[in-house]
């Protein structure tokens, strides 16, 4: 087999076969193959596409470019979610131990990058001691316990994704539906699991701004599943303003603790929900979504969540007295008010810019090697549709740095249309796609 005649055959329209696209990615991984024809293989796909038989078979290859955790060893279902990423997105954070609480195994790996979203392992981090990078024993060790452990991906899950994505970076490909829906499902049924839930943001926060393209990403991901004997299930929502209130990985987490106490925001706990029981439906433990959230709804206000929080602290090195008692957490020593210019209803809010504000303010990455400031972020008072009075908090500004806030207030600033006209009411879950 040849590199050239792979490229040649895609570039005529033709389908790969599962051997050649198996071919292509473990001689590429291993070296035998240049980035110049890796490259070119990748354009072409980003612009002839693939199908659901190919788009699986690039999946597997991908998969099996690395270590495959077998987790037969632990009794039940494992079951996981996936978001594609928002601001403000800390659902896996109250979904994990909430999920385990109601008897549902959840191996969640979570992996690194950077942009305007943060991350699930900055927000675990921020709790003093909170260790991401278990062993796999301590990993399965922690599942046998509690059914529940969040860490980071290990270097050995999916090498050939890891290459392949580093390339489309370079390239101008990332951008491609299989391309990026191969890249997701390696990663994540590289774990071990029996299910998945994903959850397909979009909106002006979103990876994904249209819902055309996030319902083809979604519906994508769900056919690999099927094709790889996984249950799948993939829920489209709304990403065009943040998720609860707060941005920043400390202030999430005290908002996280406010969910898991039986308090905290409506969208927060709404869209907890919706995913938990699907998580709970794909392990056969409820036949109906509704059954599944009237569970999940009494494990938040009887504290079995909180407590499976706590546990899951505890185990993986956290500081449970921050946890008890959140102003342990680490906290900005400056706050800044943003106040609305005028008087009307929150129109529109420019999602990725808050997004950046809080990157700018410290709480994320723009390069690999930086540091983030686990106090620092913004905590929303308004969001869209509400109604606002000239003078009155739109957000709060939680800074170390008093260098960066006026860039940051202004970008902040920037983000919310404020207009006489009430907006319509947005649907948090739009659509709900199976294989
Ligand atoms: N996230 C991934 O893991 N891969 C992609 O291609 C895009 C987003």
């Amino acid at each position: 087999m040849r590199a050239y005649d792979i490229i040649l055959k895609k570039r005529k329209g033709n389908k790969l076969t599962k051997e050649e696209i198996a071919f292509f990615v473990n001689s590429y991984t291993k070296g035998g193959i240049p980035d110049y024809q890796a490259s070119v293989l990748l354009m072409t796909i980003y612009f002839k596409g693939m199908d659901d038989e190919e788009t699986a078979n690039l999946t597997e290859a991908m998969m099996n470019s690395g270590d495959v955790y077998d987790l037969s060893s632990i009794s039940g279902k494992k079951i996981d979610k996936h978001s594609t990423g928002g601001v403000g997105d800390k659902v896996s954070i109250i979904l994990a131990p909430l999920v385990a609480s109601a008897g549902v195994v959840v191996p969640m790996m979570s992996g690194r990058g950077l942009g305007h979203t943060g991350e699930t392992l900055d927000k675990l981090e921020s709790i003093p001691g909170f260790r991401t990078n278990l062993t796999k024993d301590e990993f399965i060790s922690n599942l046998k316990k509690i059914n529940v452990a969040m860490i980071g991906q290990s270097e050995l899950i999916a090498p050939a994704d890891k290459k392949l994505y580093a390339l489309r970076d370079l390239t101008g490909t990332i951008e491609s539906i299989p391309l990026i829906a191969s890249s997701i499902m390696s990663k994540k049924l590289a774990e071990g699991i029996d299910g998945l839930v994903l959850d397909v943001k979009t909106g002006s926060g979103a990876f994904m701004k249209k819902e055309r393209d996030a319902v083809r990403l979604a519906k994508n991901m769900a056919a690999i599943g099927k094709k790889t004997g996984k249950k799948v299930v993939a829920l489209i929502t709304d990403m065009d303003q943040p998720l609860g209130n707060a941005i920043g990985n400390s202030l999430e987490i005290k908002e996280c603790i406010e969910v898991l106490k039986g308090r905290g925001p409506q969208d927060l706990i709404d869209i907890t929900l919706e995913l938990g029981a699907y998580m709970l439906k794909l392990a056969g433990k409820v036949n109906n979504v509704a059954k599944g959230k009237d569970i999940l709804k009494r494990h938040l206000s009887d504290g079995s969540a909180y407590q499976r929080f706590r546990d899951m602290v505890e185990l993986q090195g956290g500081d449970v007295r921050a946890i008890d008692n959140p102003s342990l957490l680490p906290s900005a020593k400056f706050s800044k008010e943003l106040l609305s210019e005028r008087t009307g209803y929150i129109l529109k809010m420019d999602t990725e810019a808050i997004g950046i504000a809080s990157c700018m303010l410290g709480a994320g990455r723009e390069k690999v090697e930086d540091k983030i400031d686990p106090a620092v972020g913004i905590v929303i008072d308004k969001k869209n549709g509400d109604k606002v009075k000239i003078g009155e908090r739109l957000a709060l500004l939680h800074y170390n740095a008093e260098d960066r806030l006026a860039e940051t207030y202004k970008k902040l600033q920037g983000a919310y249309l404020i207009s006489s006209k009430r907006p319509k009411k947005r649907q948090l879950i739009r659509r709900i796609i199976m294989a």
